[in-house]
């Protein structure tokens, strides 16, 4: 699959063949408009068709261009914010329908997967969470009797993970989690949408996205999707200038790709307990498999050191898996962290009544995208879900006003950028693939000199809500530091919540 966003390619993209689709030409009608075929986006498309509607999915780029191809996709109901802080957040009430949730999404893509005959190597196994020889167990045991209150009663203590090569001391076993290919999946679901009816157009940027009566949304094409509803599942919304992205921060998370002999690690998915903790699981291949290890995270736009990370976990994995041979695969990407652990699902806060979006998927969106798929077919066909509170994109949880406090003080400190000097005086210092910030008078310009030597002389002022941007040298793009929109090196905006390119200086 190519994608001419970021620089690095996943595992996924290098190994999947996602149809490609053509781009809306004409105007059309429909019942509802998805934007975005990540896979929040195409689970809803899918569930909705199966129902009847008709349903047209407009995407910018390719299908799983988005963070669907750049995930390490563990299915799971272990929660990565802890069921012990859900309980505190959402009281037990809350973190028993989390768990619920999240089990039902797991037993949704696997009944989809059956019924549907999709070749995306699902398959169930253990999930074990561990912590590092110098943090105490009462996080462990805290956890698992916070897990069992949240009705995940087979979650158990045993002596250590099932890896050989190192003692993990005592770990939580989380019983019947998933891994599956994302983007195999994802062609599954394209297939099947089609098959019911389902109309799906990529290389189509949605430009403006209005609710009501005359819901409609306009595309930079000229042509037009007008409908009855419109659901925004573009991974961040594109469509809210402030209320939910104040309730949200943007995170990068680095993964590796490492050949390992075949068998060697058993099928299970691995998680540690630092912040950042690390994420591990195994891809079968044909002449050996590919352990996938992840970590690493860090605010986007605030860190420029993707290949130390890269290589930091490198080592973390080297040390506690001697067996791995060469490093096959290095990719980022960007998940958004609700300050309140759980994702927006739901009715577009101050909006009309019939637009709808899915985000905030805490480094859990296979699960998270699964639920928005049933949480919102449901409300789409006017259908109660006792999950519709709970994932309410309007809620205000109080007791996560810290952590909301303190990502929106985050958010402030970056115009302090302002006053500070360029990194750069002249365009001469940059080589090719190099950008860099650089002042001219009162303004601050994002210059970049491409790898044909082109030089790109643009705005740093992010369109959304007037960041600075910042160079990402891993991934050749312009992240912005205050709530993650992503800018190609020639300022094509790619992830919001801006939805308009840096303007050209
Ligand atoms: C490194 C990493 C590891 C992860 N690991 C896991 C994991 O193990 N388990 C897990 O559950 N989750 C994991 N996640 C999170 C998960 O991958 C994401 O939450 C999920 O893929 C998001 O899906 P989505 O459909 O919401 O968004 P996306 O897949 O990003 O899809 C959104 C789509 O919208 C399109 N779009 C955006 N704007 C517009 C526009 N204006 N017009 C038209 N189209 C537009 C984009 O092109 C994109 O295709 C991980 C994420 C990362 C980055
Ligand atoms: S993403 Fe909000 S200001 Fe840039």
């Amino acid at each position: 699959m190519k994608d001419d966003a970021q620089a690095t390619t996943s595992l996924w993209m290098a190994t999947a063949n996602t149809p490609s689709q053509s781009p809306l030409k004409g105007n059309i009608r429909t019942d509802v408009c998805i934007v975005g075929a990540g896979i929040a986006g195409l689970t809803t498309a899918y569930l909705l068709a199966k129902e009847g509607r008709s349903v047209v999915v407009l995407d910018d780029g390719p299908i799983g261009g988005g963070m669907t191809g750049r995930t390490t996709a563990h299915l799971t109901n272990a929660y990565d914010d802890r069921y012990a802080e859900m309980e505190k957040l959402h009281g037990e009430d809350g973190s028993r329908l989390i768990a619920e949730s999240h089990t039902a999404a797991i037993d949704k893509v696997e009944e989809i997967v059956w019924n549907e005959h999709i070749d995306c190597g699902f398959e169930r196994l253990d999930g074990f969470l561990f912590a590092p020889p110098n943090e105490s167990p009462d996080l462990l045991d805290d956890e698992l009797k916070a897990s069992h209150r949240a009705g995940l009663v087979n979650v158990e203590m045993v002596r250590r993970a099932p890896i050989e090569s190192f003692d993990t001391g005592p770990a939580l076993r989380f019983p019947r989690q998933a891994q599956f290919h994302p983007l195999n999946y994802l062609t599954g679901l394209t297939r099947t949408f089609t098959r019911d009816g389902g109309r799906i157009f990529s290389g189509t940027h949605a430009t403006s996205i209005t609710g009501g009566s005359d819901a409609r949304v306009e595309t930079d094409l000229g042509a037009v999707v007008t409908c009855d509803a419109i659901v925004v599942a573009t991974n961040t919304p594109v469509n809210d200038r402030v209320a939910i992205h104040t309730k949200q921060a943007p995170y990068v998370s680095y993964v590796i790709g490492v050949q390992v002999p075949k068998g060697s690690v058993t099928r299970a998915l691995f998680w540690d307990t630092p912040d950042p903790y690390h994420y591990v699981r195994v891809q079968r291949g044909t002449t050996n498999d590919i352990l996938i290890v992840g970590g690493e995270d860090h605010k986007t736009g605030q860190e420029n050191d993707g290949y130390e990370r890269f290589g930091r976990l490198e080592q973390w994995t080297r040390e506690r898996f001697p067996q791995i041979g060469e490093v096959e695969f290095r990719w980022s990407g960007q998940v958004m962290e609700p300050v309140d652990g759980i994702a927006f699902i739901g009715r577009n806060p101050l909006d009309h009544d019939n637009v709808f979006i899915a985000t905030g998927d805490s480094g859990q969106g296979m699960t998270h995208g699964t639920i928005a798929g049933t949480l919102l077919t449901d409300l789409l066909q006017g259908r109660k879900n006792r999950w519709e509170d709970l994932y309410s994109p309007s809620r205000i949880t109080l007791r996560a006003m810290g952590e909301y406090a303190g990502e929106n003080i985050n958010v402030a400190m970056q115009f302090k950028d302002f006053l500070t000097a360029g990194e750069i005086e002249s365009v001469d210092e940059l080589k090719p693939g190099e950008g860099a910030i650089m002042r001219e008078g009162l303004s601050k310009l994002a210059v970049c000199r491409d790898n044909g030597g082109t030089i790109h002389k643009l705005s740093a002022v992010c369109p959304h809500l007037g960041c600075l941007v910042a160079w990402n040298s891993t991934e050749k793009t312009w992240d912005c530091p205050c709530h993650g929109s992503k800018y190609r090196a020639d300022g094509r905006v790619y992830q919001g919540p801006a939805n308009s390119d840096l303007t050209k200086a």
